[in-house]
């Protein structure tokens, strides 16, 4: 079989994870990094025996011709980098969230479309057999009511405190509950919210949401609400309950293992995976050999989806206005004129 070659670009703390599961795959081979921080791309390059050091997206793909390139930027550096790529027929593997701004995200979905490439989005927990066992049992019965939180503390690196440039917990963190509330409970029609501010005083370079609760209400007439907080020094961690007229599931901590109680004497439990980027990598690269969609989770389309709802719900909690969605594809546009217009 051929060797794939695979390049990064962004050379940080998920770069390093991605690359070290790709490389201990059969025929895969890491070949390079690409970073603004240029000791970054060699400290990782050094790492991976073959790899060469970049400090522009575009002279690595013209260099080292990968067939496919983790995007593993900050969130506010999306756009060329994933367009360039699709314009050479390289096909991506993108971090969450894959945009900050609409814009971005749509002119990167039509070029990923018109250059017919793979391009898969890192909502690894679509990939976990605690969501699997979830979807099917919510196949059967509707869900009433979600509740998902994700409490605690800012993330380890320095940009994310900034909203400018991670655009808040929301988009950046809690993602991937509301990936999950879309994947599992429905396309929700309408969002609104509240934010706390002002608490945190202690940290320099803070310029974020402490907290915030969003509701969104689906075709159904379901709810779901999501409560995000980076304020909360001791922490409460990750989690996501779904409640049917028979049903209660109970997703708990990062790795989403999962509790259903089904009557007073009746319960399944369903472990998360520790190290699930390693499924989503391996499904990436098994997409690529086989040159099948269907075997990715999250399309570049799909993961639009997603970060356009939470920019919504952002735009919610700013406005103080409900936001009414078409669809799960809010254009961000109209949702501006109706904000504006109330
Ligand atoms: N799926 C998950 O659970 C998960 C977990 C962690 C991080 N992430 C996402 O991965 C992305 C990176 O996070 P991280 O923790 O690795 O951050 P990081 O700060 O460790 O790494 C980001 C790197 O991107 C580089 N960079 C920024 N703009 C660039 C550009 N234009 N060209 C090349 N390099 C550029 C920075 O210099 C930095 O080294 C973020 O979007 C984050 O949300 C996802």
């Amino acid at each position: 079989m051929a060797s794939l070659k695979i390049a990064f670009v962004g050379a940080g703390h998920i770069a390093r994870l991605h690359a070290q599961n790709v490389a201990a795959l059969p025929d895969v081979e890491v070949r390079g990094f690409c970073d603004l921080n240029a000791e970054r791309a060699a400290g990782l390059a050094r790492e991976f025996r073959g790899a060469e050091a970049f400090t522009s997206a575009t002279e690595l793909y013209d260099a080292i011709r990968p067939d496919a390139a983790y995007v593993c930027v900050t969130p506010d550096a999306h756009g060329v980098i994933e367009i360039e790529a699709a314009r050479r027929g390289i096909h991506l593997f993108i971090e969450k969230p894959q945009c900050i701004d609409a814009d971005v995200g749509r002119r990167v979905e039509a070029a990923v479309r018109e250059a017919g490439i793979l391009a898969s989005i890192g909502y690894q927990n679509r990939y976990r057999r605690s969501v699997e066992r979830a979807r099917e049992l919510l196949a059967l019965e509707p869900p009433i009511l979600a509740l998902g939180h994700w409490i605690g503390h800012t993330y380890r690196v320095p940009w994310w405190s900034d909203k400018r440039v991670s655009g808040g917990q929301l988009v950046e963190q809690s993602t991937h509950t509301v990936d999950l509330i879309r994947h599992l409970v429905g396309e929700p029609v309408e969002v609104y919210g509240r934010a706390a501010r002002g608490f945190v005083k202690d940290l320099p370079e803070y310029h974020n949401d402490d907290a915030s609760a969003v509701t969104f209400t689906m075709p159904s007439g379901c709810v779901a609400t999501v409560l995000s907080c980076c304020a909360n020094v001791p922490g409460y961690g990750v989690g996501l309950k779904i409640f049917t007229r028979s049903l209660t599931l109970d997703f708990t901590g990062w790795e989403h293992s999962l509790a259903v109680r089904k009557s007073a004497l009746e319960s399944e439990n369903v472990k998360g995976e520790e190290n699930i980027f390693a499924k989503e990598d391996a499904a990436f690269v098994d997409a690529i050999r086989a040159n099948d969609v269907s075997k990715l989770r999250c399309t570049y389309a799909d993961g639009l989806k997603t970060a356009l709802l939470t920019l919504a719900a952002t735009e919610a909690l700013d406005s103080g206005r409900t936001m009414r969605l078409d669809a799960g594809e809010p254009p961000p546009e109209a949702l501006r004129a109706q904000a504006a217009g109330g």
